[in-house]
């Protein structure tokens, strides 16, 4: 049987039992801070489970794309180590909410198995829950007796509540469960040892293939059990377990689920694959599992990234890329190549790989070329290291060094140094990370002084997004020493003044006092306070001041943020709903976006963001700003939330018409008043993640009219309004002319040549030449070059003077030098003086330069000197 085949069979049986079919929830998971990844086909149900959501349907089936990298559920580690793990695998499952409970969910498992699959009776064990005293449960006899009709009772087994009570996570639904497990093993290994003693002993052939879940119980946060509303079943059947039964292979890799991948990456890179546990096997078995991880990940969204989700999904990537290095001798990219195997395959089921195919293929070749990079430099140094190293354990700080100068993770550096048989010091390494953060946070600031408490009050009021001025008290202040700077922070009991943050530069402005004015250069939050710098001692100050922003810079910043959350939009309108943001940098002169995108936005793609920026500027949309609004209804209304950033429960909402953002920054009362957006450039600053840059408003204004007067002025200059046009036409004019000064040139320099070999007076036995020419300087050696080659025995002289300044040339015939031991160096050197210069070169040829051009002629007297006397 097809796996395609199989998955569709099992639908089509719980169809038969009146299920509706449900499709598979994402694998990303979004809205759940307790999970990253779909662990469970039932996931997606949780609150259907709990309570809390109403049932959508009383029975459900489907097959779910689950990822266990991650939390309570973490297989990691195993995969492609053993033959029987993966990262990312489909979940077949049934689900009743408060409908059926335990006779149906085992007699139809037991029906679909046996009948429709017909899997041997013979070959399958079951277990169910023998109870637990610490959580006060009973052994589950409700299940054994609906088993006992159906299975022989020496075939049941209790097991305990490590499998069988299962639980999503530290918290959440659980229940006590049943499981199936088919013994694969010959017959005669069979006949040797009963395969009940290798159920759930991590046997590779002896595997459970589907757990029943009797969920009707609640773990809470303080560990204590709590009965459901109602009782309900989750059943989850490993697809690729049940296809190895049923295609009877030794392990899932060999089914038709991976071959094709197996097969591809044989291909590729020359290797075959066996079986074995050797380390080139366990590679193949790695990059075909992990490349449907990374590959269905991205199709939902999580492009690899340095934090949460992302970083996972790039460890997995480069877990892949390593083993392929190092094992199947790999080291170009090939698992971007894989991705349009793994879609050509599966695709026409999971429609979201085929529709994210590009994205998918790009963005794992970006990722697979930078880790390559590394890996390649990291990989020869640890080698290194291993090799000069005595002890099994390597120091934190070498790891440390690895980690931070080289960018090679450190778990990555412990996969490698455990092949020889090495570990770490984990403990320095974590003291290394400190001691560096620390360094970091001293390089910042240095040496500061303590708080001179003026007033007792607690923290900052900020009233900066409704005035840029107020009056205000000073309540402490500090002085700072940074960079060799003496600085000086203050903080008041309320501010206008807005603290950087969110991207956004802190404001500047100055405070003033019974006539005292202190410039305030500078904005920041440190917890609660909100302090602002100034190079001006307050010292004796007034406290009772008042505070005003530098209004037009501000209006500038506040322009340039609202800008960023309608470019924000634009992007995930036009490009997708990948682009996340990665970080911002809002300032009064431009604005800087970074965001996931996997390849260059394109001339058109950027004039089509700023055409959608534009018309959402015109369009006026007024702000919508919710203050301290419950993040919960923030969600419901789409706000789109920083990935990475950590929210209270109560957040600040920013819209504009269709722009929903959470954000702290400053905006304008009207899109109107960013007046234009313009993106001045666009580039890339690291794998996947792109760059823009913009300005908006009076900034704008001038980049086009600046523009614009440049293309005044040309067309002015060319008398043409088609300045393409004409520049091409010039273009074209001045590469002709070019050929001619070329061919004019030799002419010239073969007439010059022509006269000098007549003028070739017999000096000593040898053709001498000294003359003056008109040439520039590159003929002049060409000329001699044909000379001294063309005359033997030779010895010529070229002067050229122009604009007031001399150039001799000396150049020897071959012959000359042998026989005679002239040098042309030792010559020019003597002949400089004659022009006030000095010179130099090879025996053969030599050149130098002077000031006086009247010595020409007694520099040819002392050349024709020197010869004679040679
Ligand atoms: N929730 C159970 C499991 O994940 C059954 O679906 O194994």
């Amino acid at each position: 049987m097809k796996s395609i085949a199989i998955r569709q069979a099992f639908l089509d049986f719980f169809e038969s039992k009146k299920h509706h079919i449900a499709p598979s929830s994402p694998i990303v998971v979004k809205d759940d801070p307790t999970l990253m990844f779909t662990n469970a086909g039932m996931n997606q149900f949780k609150d259907i489970f709990l309570g809390n959501d109403p049932v959508p349907s009383p029975r459900i089936a489907d097959t779910q794309k689950c990822l266990r990298v991650s939390g309570k559920h973490n297989d990691l580690e195993e995969v492609g180590v053993d033959t029987y793990h993966h990262t990312m695998f489909e979940m077949l499952g049934n689900w009743s909410f408060g409908d059926y409970y335990k006779k149906e969910a085992i007699t139809w498992a037991w029906e679909l198995l046996t009948e429709v699959y017909k899997i041997d009776k013979d070959r399958m064990y079951v277990t169910v829950f023998g109870g637990d005293k610490s959580d006060g449960l009973e052994f589950d006899q409700e299940a054994y007796d609906v088993w006992k009709d159906l299975i022989a009772e020496d075939r049941i087994i209790s097991a305990s509540k490590k499998d069988n009570f299962w639980e999503m996570g530290d918290v959440g639904p659980c229940g006590p469960c049943s499981e199936i497990h088919v013994d694969m093993r010959s017959a005669a290994e069979r006949s040797k040892f009963p395969g009940k003693d290798f159920v759930n002993k991590d046997h590779p052939q002896v595997i459970e293939i589907w757990n029943l879940v009797f969920m009707e119980m609640q773990r809470r946060a303080d560990g204590s059990l709590a009965g459901l509303p109602a009782k309900h079943i989750d059943t989850g059947m490993g697809f690729e377990r049940l296809s190895m039964v049923l295609q009877g292979k030794p392990s899932t890799y060999d089914t038709d689920i991976f071959s094709p991948l197996i097969a591809f990456i044989e291909g590729q890179t020359g290797h075959v694959y066996s079986g074995s546990d050797s380390k080139k096997d366990i590679a193949f078995r790695v990059l075909s599992d992990h490349i449907r991880a990374v590959s269905f990940a991205i199709a939902d969204g999580q492009l690899p990234s340095n934090t949460g989700s992302g970083y996972v999904i790039r460890r997995i990537l480069r877990r892949a890329v390593r083993y392929a290095y190092s094992f199947l001798d790999r080291k170009e990219p090939l698992l971007y190549a894989l991705s349009g195997v793994l879609v050509s395959q599966m695709g026409h089921f999971f429609k979201e790989l085929r529709t994210n195919e590009n994205l998918i293929s790009q963005v794992i070749r970006e990722e697979e070329e930078s880790f390559l990079r590394t890996l390649a430099r990291g990989i020869q140094l640890i080698d290194d290291i291993v090799a000069k190293s005595k002890q099994a354990e390597i120091s934190g700080d070498v790891v440390f060094e690895l980690y931070d100068t080289f960018g090679f993770p450190a778990d990555l550096t412990a996969l490698i140094l455990a092949e020889s048989g090495k570990n770490y010091n984990e403990t320095g390494f974590q003291k290394a990370l400190e001691e560096q953060k620390a360094r970091s946070r001293k390089a910042s600031v240095q040496d500061t002084g303590d708080w001179v408490v003026i007033r007792e009050v607690q923290g900052t009021q900020f009233l900066g997004y409704d005035t840029l001025a107020c009056d205000m008290t000073l309540t402490r202040f500090r002085k700072v020493t940074q960079k060799g700077k003496q600085l000086f922070q203050m903080v008041f009991d309320r501010t206008p003044f807005y603290p950087e943050g969110g991207g956004q530069v802190g404001d500047t402005g100055y405070i003033e006092s019974a006539g005292v004015r202190i410039p305030v250069e500078g904005t920041f939050k440190e917890n609660n306070l909100i302090v602002h710098v100034t190079s001006k001692s307050p010292e004796g100050l007034d406290p009772e001041v008042k505070g005003v922003v530098a209004a037009e810079k501000r209006n500038h910043t506040t322009k340039n943020h609202s800008a960023t959350h309608l470019l924000h939009h634009a992007l995930r309108e036009l490009l997708g709903t990948h682009v996340e943001q990665k970080g911002s940098l809002v300032e009064s002169g431009y604005l800087r976006f970074d965001f996931s995108h996997f390849s260059k936005v394109t001339d058109e793609e950027i004039r089509n963001i700023e055409i959608q920026v534009n018309a959402m500027v015109r369009k006026d949309y007024p702000l919508e700003e919710f203050r301290n609004f419950p993040m919960a209804k923030a969600k419901s209304m789409g706000a789109m939330a920083l990935f990475g950033e950590k929210y209270g429960d109560e957040v600040r909402v920013i819209r504009f018409g269709e722009s929903v953002e959470l954000c702290g920054g400053t905006h304008v009362q009207r899109t109107g008043e960013i007046g234009f957006f313009k993106i001045i450039s666009e580039g890339s600053v690291a794998a996947g993640i792109r760059r823009v840059e913009a300005i908006t408003a009076a900034a704008a204004e001038k980049y086009i009219f600046e523009r614009l007067d440049v293309i005044d002025a040309a067309s002015e200059k060319l008398k043409s309004n088609d300045l393409v046009k004409s520049i091409e036409s010039l273009q074209a004019e001045n590469q002709a002319m070019s050929r001619e000064l070329e061919s004019f040139r030799k002419q010239k320099s073969m007439q010059v040549k022509a006269e000098l070999i007549d003028a070739a007076e017999l000096v000593n036995g040898v053709q001498f030449i000294a003359r003056r020419v008109h040439l520039d300087p590159e003929s002049v050696k060409d000329l001699s070059f044909q000379l001294r080659r063309e005359l033997s025995p030779a010895f010529v002289v070229l002067a050229v003077s122009e604009n007031g300044k001399a150039t001799l040339s000396v150049a020897l015939s071959d012959d000359l030098v042998e026989k005679s031991g002239l040098n042309a160096a030792q010559i020019i050197r003597e002949l400089a003086s004659a022009i006030q210069g000095g010179g130099g070169g090879q025996p053969f040829y030599a050149t130098a330069g002077g000031k006086n051009p009247e010595g020409i002629d007694a520099a040819f007297a002392l050349a024709r000197k020197v010869l004679g006397k040679s």
